[in-house]
């Protein structure tokens, strides 16, 4: 059963962020190589990002490999690397045909020339679309995001002299990787884990989150769909009283 007429178009969220979780222990299941999760993860992929479109979702943020990843085995970084290429070079014409633009948020000078040079090219073929971000976070952390913000802010007020009162939220925002995008409005994670993982952590601070037993090879556009019901039936308060919202 298709559970897509229960969604109101009026509430989706503009920004979706997702901790894809799980791929290993899909294959571990299937007694397969953890890469074969990462490939069939790669599907749930492709069907994320087309359903997200379909419905008009302004921004899509994937947590495809974080800075801790690189303390996993030499030879499952070097095939989740060739899986990021391959998606790129499949998937970047379907792409450009849906008006996305890919960005990237995290240290992509850390990853193999390659990749990057794949990755800043489909940045830059997609620059003008407008019709959604997908933004994949590459060698990304939270913490670190925040340090490189703060000493950006340092090394300005310096040249520039501006006092400490100047320093606020929409100040700080503009000097995080996201600067521009609107804060994730619900936070998927598969696979069951209740943990944030070092990701987006100044962003995520009034985001709903949701949280699937589903792997995430697994995850399908069912499975999304499930979570958008879920968070339109929240009540966002941003801090407010239920009654300051209109709650009677
Ligand atoms: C977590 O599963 C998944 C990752 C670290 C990588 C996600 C990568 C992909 C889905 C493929 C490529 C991505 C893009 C955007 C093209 P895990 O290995 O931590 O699973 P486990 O916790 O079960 O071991």
């Amino acid at each position: 059963m298709d559970n897509k007429e229960q969604l109101i178009k009026e509430k989706l969220p503009q920004h979706i962020a997702i901790i894809m979780d799980g791929n290993g222990r899909w294959a571990k299941r299937r007694a397969l190589a953890r890469i074969r999760g990462h490939q069939k993860g790669m599907e749930a992929v492709k069907e994320v990002v087309k359903s997200c479109r379909e419905l008009g979702i302004k921004a899509l943020t994937l947590y495809a490999f974080s800075q801790e990843n690189w303390k996993r085995p030499k030879t499952e970084i070097k095939g989740l690397m060739r899986l990021l290429k391959s998606f790129i070079r499949s998937e970047l014409a379907a792409l450009k045909k849906n008006n996305i633009q890919v960005k990237s948020i995290g240290h992509l000078e850390r990853l193999p020339e390659d990749v990057q040079a794949i990755v800043k090219d489909a940045i830059e073929d997609t620059k003008d679309n407008c019709g959604m971000v997908l933004n994949v976070a590459l060698s990304y952390g939270g913490r670190d995001e925040i340090l490189q913000a703060v000493a950006q802010i340092v090394q300005k007020a310096r040249a520039n002299n501006f006092s400490l009162a100047e320093i606020n939220e929409e100040m700080f925002s503009r000097e995080l990787y996201t600067a521009g995008l609107p804060d994730p409005d619900l936070l998927i994670r598969t696979s069951g884990e209740m943990r944030i993982s070092n990701f987006l952590l100044w962003q995520l601070a009034y985001t709903e989150i949701y949280v699937t037993e589903v792997l995430w090879p697994d995850f399908k556009k069912q499975d999304l769909y499930k979570a958008l019901i879920d968070y339109q039936k929240r009540q966002r308060r941003f801090g407010l009283t239920g009654e300051q919202i209109g709650d009677r």
